[in-house]
């Protein structure tokens, strides 16, 4: 009953991105980072919870030696009130020092939060830092960063899908999708 519950509500959204699509796109990234770190090892830092899907099939499209972690920030609001403050609510397990990190987001959007992750791995003193975001909203960029892999560039749509919530919903959707606008979704993702 749940696969089917999950059927119609994709039936009723517009996709932004196919699985295949993103399947496609996922495997050439994985392809881009093997051959910029031929030999070494990596460490990918997945940010809880939107880059666990990615994380999983981004470490799957890659073939040099890896291990994972996760970090998890403090949702800062993003509204018009909102502080821009973020905060680390869940550390690193493994030291990182002296190793090649990679942080893999579903999106880059205003860059507060990677740009606050990036600072404090940087404390960590690793041998290099750099970001693997799946989607790319630079018109809402309020931190200068930009990531070193990039799946797709997008303008200011909300979507959801591929691990990408509403209200915690719709993570599971195996398409990213455009919310709808009379769902209430707030401007940015
Ligand atoms: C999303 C996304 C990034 C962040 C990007 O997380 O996963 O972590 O927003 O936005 P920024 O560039 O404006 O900082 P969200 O707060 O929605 O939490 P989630 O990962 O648990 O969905």
């Amino acid at each position: 009953m749940i696969i089917g519950a999950v059927t119609t509500v994709q039936s009723a959204l517009q996709v932004l991105f196919s699985r295949e699509q993103i399947r496609h796109r996922v495997a050439e990234m994985g392809r881009e980072i093997d051959r910029d770190y031929a030999g070494e090892k990596i460490v990918l830092v997945g940010v809880l919870k939107g880059a666990a899907i990615f994380l999983a099939d981004l470490a799957r499209s890659i073939s040099v030696d890896n291990t994972f972690d996760f970090v998890a920030v403090s949702s800062y609001g993003k509204g018009k009130n909102s502080s821009g403050a973020v905060k680390l609510i869940k550390d690193l397990d493994q030291p990182i020092e002296g190793k090649n990190v990679i942080l893999v987001e579903d999106i880059l959007d205003t860059g507060l939060t990677l740009h606050f992750l990036r600072n404090l791995l940087e404390q960590h003193q690793p041998k290099t830092v750099r970001i693997a975001t799946l989607l790319d909203k630079p018109s809402r960029r309020l931190e200068k960063i930009e990531a070193d892999y990039v799946g797709f560039t997008i303008p200011n749509h909300f979507v959801i899908g591929y691990g990408m919530d509403f209200a915690e919903r719709y993570r599971n959707l195996p398409d990213i999708c455009l919310m709808p606008e009379d769902a209430g979704a707030p401007a940015g993702h």
